[in-house]
C-alpha cells in the first residue's frame, strides 16, 4: 500500500554516490528529504541535483539531510554528477541512490505506471526526526520541483512541531502565524505573548513565536 503522512518511513540499505548507507542510520536525528527523479543524463533532473546542491548551507542550517534516488547504476550516477557540477557550478556530495532493482522506489511508491513503467516519478518526501512522513508530493518528468518551495515547507514544518500553530497559504519565515483551533482565544493570549490578531473566532494570528 502507498506511503500516507504519519506513516513510518521505511528504513532500506542502499548503494549510493558516496558508499553504501542505512538510510535510518544516514539520517540519524536529523531531519531528511528523500526525493526520486527519472533518470540521470536528463535535463530537468540536472538542474533539479544542481539546485539541491547549491542549497546545501539552506539544508544544514535546518538540519536536514538529502538522498536523490533514480534507478540508474552507481557508474551512471558518478559520469553525470561530473556533469551536473560542471554544467550547474555546483558539487553534488549529498548521496544519490543507485535503486537498480527498484526495491526502495517500489517501497516509496515511486513508480507510477501510468506515466512510466519502468522510471521513478518526481517524488518527494520529507521526514521528520521521528522518521514519520510528514510531506509528500510528486511531480512528472516533466515539470521541476521549486526547492525554495520545500525549503519553504520544512521551515512550516519544524516550527508547528514546537508550537501550537499554523501557517497561512504562502507564508514564510519570519511572517504571522495562525493560532490553531485547538487553542482557545484565551489560553493563546497566554501562550503566545507577542499578542493574539482576533480576525474571526476560528481565524487569529500572531507573530512568529521563534522570531
Ligand atoms: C528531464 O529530467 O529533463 C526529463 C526526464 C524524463 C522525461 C522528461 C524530462
Amino acid at each position: 500500500m502507498a506511503l500516507r503522512l504519519g506513516d513510518i518511513a521505511p528504513n532500506f540499505a542502499a548503494q549510493t554516490s558516496v558508499g553504501p548507507i542505512d538510510f535510518y542510520e544516514y539520517l540519524g536525528n536529523s531531519w531528511g528529504v528523500l526525493f526520486s527523479h527519472p533518470a540521470d543524463y536528463t535535463p530537468v533532473c540536472t538542474t533539479e541535483l544542481g539546485r539541491t546542491a547549491a542549497l546545501k548551507e539552506a539544508f544544514e542550517k535546518r538540519n536536514v539531510k538529502v538522498l536523490a534516488l533514480s534507478v540508474d547504476s552507481l557508474e551512471k550516477h558518478a559520469g553525470w554528477i561530473g556533469d551536473i557540477n560542471e554544467t550547474q557550478h555546483t558539487l553534488v556530495d549529498f548521496p544519490i541512490i543507485a535503486d537498480e532493482d527498484r526495491s526502495i522506489s517500489h517501497a516509496y511508491d515511486m513508480i507510477h505506471p501510468n506515466a512510466s513503467e519502468t522510471f521513478t516519478v518526481r517524488s518527494l518526501f520529507i521526514i521528520g526526526p521521528d522518521k514519520k512522513v510528514k510531506l509528500m508530493i510528486t511531480y512528472p518528468a516533466s515539470t521541476g520541483r521549486n526547492f525554495n518551495e520545500v525549503l519553504r515547507v520544512i521551515d512550516s514544518l519544524q516550527l508547528t512541531a514546537k508550537f501550537s500553530v499554523a501557517t497561512p497559504a504562502d507564508w514564510k519565515e519570519g511572517e504571522d502565524v495562525i493560532v490553531v483551533p485547538a487553542v482557545s482565544t484565551a489560553e493563546a493570549i497566554q501562550r503566545f505573548p507577542k499578542g493574539v490578531t482576533v480576525v474571526k473566532p476560528y481565524l487569529r494570528y500572531t507573530p512568529q513565536p521563534n522570531k
